[in-house]
């Protein structure tokens, strides 16, 4: 009932030309994937050219961060608006890399939530624990805040176009993906959360990602849970053949 998705997040990598190249391969060989939503986030300066490429494609473009002004004195950020133009669809938003090494806090994740959505893109909104939190059972406890704060204001209708993306920090980027139990475990409390703060029937429609160590190996067994709609790819996302592995993911 809810449509998966499979999203690169290419973070700081690949110059204009080659993030072409990666999408060429993509293009070729995803052509005929379309029960799925394929998104993929070059960096910014990519983003333009990229658009152009998939021109006609069923591939969708995310930004990796934005502001939540539209324009103004804002030196050196880009807004949802200016994204829209580029040819973004969607925007990853809350990234742990953002909170942990830009310092962004809940509360301006729900401001740029918030104007991601104003301009009729989709929001990649990401959650997770650090491993400390995970061990001091702090779990729970952690994802609640980041949701409820994150998600703070929003209406049904706007709730409908969120994407939520649980990547546990501990398994972004060390190769130690989280186990099927661990993932499932987390997504349901996470759908839980939603159904409290919206209703079950939203909650039931709201696609929730896993990401941290995903790969061609490990995907299938993510994607056979109940509660995993997607997932969110950093390192795989880079190369052509794994990324195509993941997106024809088999449950
Ligand atoms: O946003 C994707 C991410 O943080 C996971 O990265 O390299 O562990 O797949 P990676």
């Amino acid at each position: 009932m809810r449509k998966p998705v499979i999203a690169g997040n290419w973070k700081l990598h690949k110059t204009i030309p080659e993030a072409l190249e990666l999408i060429e391969a993509l293009k070729k060989d995803l052509a005929d994937k379309t029960d799925i939503d394929i998104v993929v986030a070059p960096v910014f300066t990519a983003l333009a050219p990229t658009a152009q490429s998939l021109k006609g494609s069923p591939i969708a473009l995310a930004a990796q961060n934005c502001y939540f002004e539209n324009s103004g004195a804002f030196t050196g950020e880009v807004s949802p608006a200016l994204l829209k133009d580029a040819g973004c669809s969607h925007v990853i938003v809350g990234h742990s890399e953002r909170r942990q090494l830009f310092g962004e806090t809940d509360e301006l994740i729900n401001h740029k939530i918030k104007a991601v959505l104003a301009e009729g893109l989709t929001p990649i909104f990401c959650i997770g624990e650090t491993l400390e939190e995970r061990e001091s059972d702090a779990m729970m406890d952690v994802l609640k805040r980041q949701v409820t704060v994150g998600l703070n204001g929003l209406n049904e209708a706007q709730m409908l176009n969120v994407v939520v993306a649980y990547e546990p920090v501990w398994a972004i980027g060390t190769g130690k993906v989280a186990s099927t139990d661990q993932a499932q475990e987390a997504h349901a409390f996470i759908r839980g959360l939603l159904a409290g703060l919206f209703s079950t029937s939203i909650a039931e429609q709201v696609r929730i990602l896993y990401g941290g160590s995903v790969k061609p190996d490990n995907v299938d067994g993510l994607m056979a849970q109940t509660d995993i709609d997607g997932t969110l790819v950093g390192g795989a996302s880079l190369k052509a053949a794994d990324f195509i592995r993941i997106a024809r993911f088999e449950k």
